[in-house]
């Protein structure tokens, strides 16, 4: 069967996922900041579980170390942050560029750590879960760090699936749903069931012509 990576997977979407390909059997490795109290996640029976903070450099390169030889069919990348912000003189820069490291810098790491695991296997796919926050044509104002690091990483990942499209590789970005999770809030609409459920379909049946492209959770096209 094939095999998942998925960050950011003890709790939320990235949870709802790892039972998502678990049940459809696939092989899931499924990362987290901290294995010791990920129950629900290590309670996914099959689910390898792994250390993995994508914005620490060194745990990266251990799990790409982990990881040497290993082929990842979809590397999922999930794990990511909302410090809630407001109009332009709340912001707080601090925050800003964790942000940042978190939702931009900390896919790229474990992009580039995990390549090769990628391209030695048979689907060569990546995924990232973006936001619509992140859309320009979209925006409706305020949260100025969380959407522009959706945005800046739109684009990390359109430039991602130029450089490796000769290479076979596949690298898709998605918007969720407004998701019932910690971050979406507890009356958010879209189950997780429901946004794991349509982002796996749409990877299922996801063909080279997919490559760059950023899609809601039910597969209609977003604009940038
Ligand atoms: N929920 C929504 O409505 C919504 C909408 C649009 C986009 N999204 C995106 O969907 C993804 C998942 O969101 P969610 O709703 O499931 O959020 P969540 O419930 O807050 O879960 C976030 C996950 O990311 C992990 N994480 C945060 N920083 C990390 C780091 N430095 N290294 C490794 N893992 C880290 C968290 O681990 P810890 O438990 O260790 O903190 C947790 O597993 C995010 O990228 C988010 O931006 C969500």
């Amino acid at each position: 069967m094939p095999t998942v990576l998925i960050t950011g997977a003890n709790r939320g979407i990235g949870l709802e996922l790892a039972r998502a390909y678990a049940a459809d059997g696939w092989e899931v490795i499924g990362t987290c900041r901290k294995p010791d109290v990920a129950s629900a996640l290590k309670a996914v029976g099959g689910v390898e579980v792994l250390p993995l903070d994508v914005t620490d450099a060194a745990s990266v390169a251990a799990l790409s170390k982990t990881l040497q030889g290993r082929k990842i069919d979809l590397l999922l990348n999930n794990a990511g942050v909302n410090y809630r912000s407001g109009t332009l003189a709340e912001i707080d820069y601090d925050l800003w560029a964790r942000t940042m490291d978190a939702n931009v810098f900390g896919p790229m790491r474990v992009c580039d750590a995990l390549t090769n695991n990628v391209l030695a296997s048979d689907r060569k796919q990546m995924a990232f879960i973006s936001s619509k926050m992140g859309s320009i044509a979209e925006c409706g104002g305020g949260s100025y760090t969380y959407r522009s690091s959706k945005t800046a990483l739109n684009m990390a990942v359109k430039c991602l699936s130029l450089e490796f499209a000769g290479k076979g590789l596949t690298a898709l970005m998605f918007h969720p749903g407004h998701v019932r999770t910690d971050m979406g809030g507890a009356s958010a609409p879209v189950l997780p069931t429901e946004s794991a459920a349509g982002i796996k379909s749409v990877l299922d049946g996801a063909t080279a012509s997919d490559n760059g492209r950023f899609y809601n959770y039910d597969g209609t096209a977003l604009p940038w």
